[in-house]
Parts: structure tokens; sequence; C-alpha cells
């Protein structure tokens, strides 16, 4: 039996604005490749190739980033959902992809860098009912939390003010075809949506077989800035080294510094972990830990670190930059005129905090 992937990116991005304004937050690069491209990966060194991509407002970008998904050694199907009306509606829709076969659920902005070959082939040994993912996780009151009793799953909780357990829901699960029923059965929860929590209870309820697989390394939703950040540090922290582009002798590079196709780095001091895309400038500047400029930026005259840059933002003549996530085609620079002021232009829901 074939075991399909159902890879969830559509959903609203409401903690991600203003950059869920423009684009997918499953595209929001970390070490310059997208979120999702790493969960389509681990889903195919699983074992897993059949992939449904569920997908809302964002799908023209989503086709366009992933394709037939033939680059992964995957084949790709999209499942449209017109409105994200909550996980389990997105099983709901994908009845007919998923074709009565046993399947993994993949949150398309989650992100575990250990993989899921494991917990997969787990599945495919014990075949229960459902097998969801957890971590143990401080405050869990931010998360859907799982009590369990004689290595089985008892009850789930949405995001509990008094939390049972620490053992938070990570956004992946492997579901037996007998999840339709559950999904079926359930109604829309006091935010309107159909919970999948809510339909794993059904199945425990209903005599199922719910087991839980507690994974030991990292797991990051990457639905937040904090988080994405910490995402970004974690994978630049694992990646080799790699020097594709030109740097003067003006330049002093130090630790683990990544330069993609045609970058250029000039009069600038880099300190890594940290990745310059194709394109990209960094004239007389520097670059510390932690930091991924995506294609055809341009930093110069600056300080900048601990900060994700999305493609053809120009930063210039300032001091310093941190903790930050910068959209794409931002302009962010030293102005000349007088008097001497903050001078912005923002979209909806920027957040900006000055000195
Ligand atoms: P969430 O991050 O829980 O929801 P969201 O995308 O609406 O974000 P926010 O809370 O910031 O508004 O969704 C987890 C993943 O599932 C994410 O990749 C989006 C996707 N998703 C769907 O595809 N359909 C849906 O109906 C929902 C709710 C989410």
């Amino acid at each position: 039996m074939t075991l399909r992937g159902l890879v969830l990116s559509g959903g609203r991005g409401t903690r991600l604005r203003p950059i869920t304004h423009t684009g997918a937050k499953q595209l929001v690069p970390v070490a310059n490749k997208p979120v999702l491209f790493y969960g389509l990966e681990a889903l195919v060194a699983a074992g897993i190739t059949e992939i449904g991509i569920v997908v809302g407002d964002t799908e023209s970008e989503i086709r366009a980033a992933v394709g037939d998904g033939s680059r992964f050694g995957a084949r790709v199907t999209y499942v449209p959902q017109p409105d994200p009306l909550g996980l389990a509606h997105a099983v709901r829709i994908a009845r007919d992809f998923l074709a009565g076969d046993p399947f993994v659920m993949y949150l398309g902005d989650n992100f575990i860098p250990g993989g899921i070959s494991d917990v997969v082939d787990e599945f495919r040994r014990d075949r229960p009912d459902a097998l969801i993912l957890l971590k143990r996780m401080p405050q869990p009151e931010r998360f859907g939390v799982a009590v369990l009793e004689g290595g089985r799953v008892r009850r789930l909780l949405e995001k509990p003010r008094q939390p049972p357990s620490d053992l938070v829901l990570v956004g992946v699960y492997l579901f037996q075809p007998t999840i339709m029923e559950a999904v079926d059965a359930i109604r829309p929860s006091a935010r309107g949506e159909l919970e999948i929590t809510d339909a794993i209870q059904w199945q425990v309820d209903h005599g199922r077989t719910v087991v839980p697989h507690v994974i030991e390394g990292p797991w990051i939703d990457t639905g937040k800035m904090d988080d994405l950040l910490e995402c970004n540090r974690v994978v630049l922290d694992r990646l080799d080294e790699q020097r594709l582009g030109t740097v003067d002798p003006g330049s002093r590079l130090f630790g683990k510094v990544i330069l993609e196709a045609g970058a250029e780095v000039r009069g600038s001091t880099l300190r890594g972990p940290c990745i310059i895309g194709e394109r990209s400038r960094v004239i007389d500047a520097y670059v510390g830990p932690f930091t991924s400029l995506y294609h055809d930026v341009v930093v110069e005259g600056s300080e900048i670190e601990h900060a994700i840059v999305l493609e053809h933002t120009v930063i210039r003549g300032v001091r310093k930059i941190e903790d930050s996530l910068i959209g794409r085609h931002v302009v962010i620079e030293r102005g000349t005129t007088l008097p001497q002021a903050h001078r912005l232009m923002l979209g909806d829901h920027s957040r900006v905090e000055l000195p």
C-alpha cells in the first residue's frame, strides 16, 4: 500500500504579517531555501513520493516554486482549499488525492532537522490508526498538548491554560484512512475551524489506536518571526562552508561563511555562520553570525547580524540591524536631508523598533 504525503501550505499566516501580505510563509527562506522544501525533502527521504500540497490564496506562488515535484524526486498534486477552515478540513478536501491510502500530514511551515524517516518506519511496521509526533516543550500552554496513558494517547487539548503535561503536538501526523470517519464526524471549534486535535480525540474516544512518538531533536514552527530566526540559526549551524562568490583582498571572513554563485564581498567583515545569496553584494559592511541574505540583496556601509533579508532588498548606511526579518524589495537607508528624522513608509502590520 502506498503511503502518501499531505503537506499543508495554505492558511492565513497572520503571525508573520506583513511578510504574508505579499507571499506565502511556507516559502520564506531558511538558510536561503524555502522552509517548505525541507519538509518535501524529509518526506522523500522517508520514501514518500506521492505528495499532495494543500494550497490557499498563495497557490500560484507555491506552484511556481515547487512545480510538479520532480526536482525533489516526488510527484506533486495540488489540492486547493477555498478557505483556511482548519487542518481537519484540509484532510476532508484531500479525500480524492488520498484515495483511501494511509498518509503523513506535514504542516508546511514546520521544521524537523532530524527528518521523519524513523517515525515513518515505525508507522509502517506497527500500523496504528494514528501516530502523532510530540515534543517536550517549556510553556506548553502555547501549543496543542497531549496526555498519555499506558503508551497511548488519551487526551488532546488545544492551548490549555493549565497544561496537564509538557508534551506538545509537533506538526506531523500519520494516519490510516480511518481518519476520514473522524474528520467527517467532528464539528467546527469555537474559532470556527475543523481541528485535527478534535478528529484525533474522536478516534481515541472511539477505541482506535492512537500512539505517540516523542522526538528528542529540535522541532521549530516557523510561523512566527522569533522561531523563524531560531530555525535559521539551527540550519546555518549545520551547513557546510561554500565559496562560490568573490571576495576582494580588503575583506575578512571568519568562521563558516557561505557565498552563493555571483555573491560579491568588498571591503567587508563577515563572521559566520552566515549565507550570502546569489548576486547579493556586501560592500564596506559587517555581516555577523546567523544572518541570511537571500538573492540580489545589497548591504552597503551597514552592520547586520542575526537576521533574514529577502530578495532585492537594499540596506545602506545603517548602523546596526539585529534580530530582524526584512521583506522583499525593501529599502532601508540613511537619510541625508535635514531635519534628521525617521522617515518611514511601512506596509500594513509592519513592526519597527527604533533605538
Ligand atoms: P497555522 O500556522 O496553525 O495557521 P495559519 O497559517 O492560519 O497561521 P496564523 O496562525 O499565523 O494565522 O497552520 C499550520 C500550517 O497549516 C500552515 O502551513 C498553514 C497550513 N494550513 C492550511 O493549509 N489550511 C488551513 O486551513 C490551516 C488552518 C492551516
